[in-house]
């Protein structure tokens, strides 16, 4: 019973997301997704599948991309995260982004955010990505829409602009 009641109870937890710290009373048992999406208002982190398959939830971690439908938001307690909206900054698009725009590497949105995020933590780490890499890098995001080339291109094309 002690055990069960625990799980109910609700924890503090203070996280960073995109630079700005809150501090918020969750239960044990609430995703980092629902976390973002209910209690903080972002709601450009989209859910989809909720088992880890669709990428749609991917935000960056301490700079990493997590699938945070697979997260607790208790699990981010004194970290850092960002999502797709702390790309932008002083109202500019990430480049990113903008190639996304560009490249119409999008139809119904869904799936966008999740690529964003992984599309950009790909090129922190490796600016100047073969399309091999790039496709690698977003086998973990699903799109039922697009067939992937203006994805990929958007990519390409933010790479090329990074340099
Ligand atoms: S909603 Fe998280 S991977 Fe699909
Ligand atoms: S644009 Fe519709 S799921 Fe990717």
């Amino acid at each position: 019973m002690q055990s069960l009641l625990s799980l109910l109870m609700k924890q503090t937890i203070r996280v960073a997301i995109n630079g700005r710290l809150y501090e918020e009373d969750v239960e044990p048992r609430l995703l980092l997704s629902h976390f973002l999406r209910e209690n903080i208002g972002l709601t450009g982190t989209h859910v989809g599948c909720v088992i880890g398959e669709c990428g749609a939830c991917s935000v960056l971690l301490d700079g990493k991309v997590v699938k945070s439908c697979l997260h607790l938001a208790v699990q981010a307690d004194g970290r850092e995260v960002t999502t797709v909206e702390g790309l932008a900054k002083n109202g500019e698009l990430n480049p990113v982004q903008e190639a996304f725009v560009k490249n119409y590497a999008f139809q119904c949105g869904y799936c966008t955010p999740g690529m964003v995020i992984t599309s950009y933590a790909l090129l922190q780490r490796n600016p100047n990505p073969s399309e091999e890499e790039i496709r690698k890098a977003l086998a973990g995001n699903l799109c039922m829409c697009t067939g992937y080339v203006q994805i990929v291109e958007a990519v390409k094309e933010a790479a090329r602009g990074s340099k």
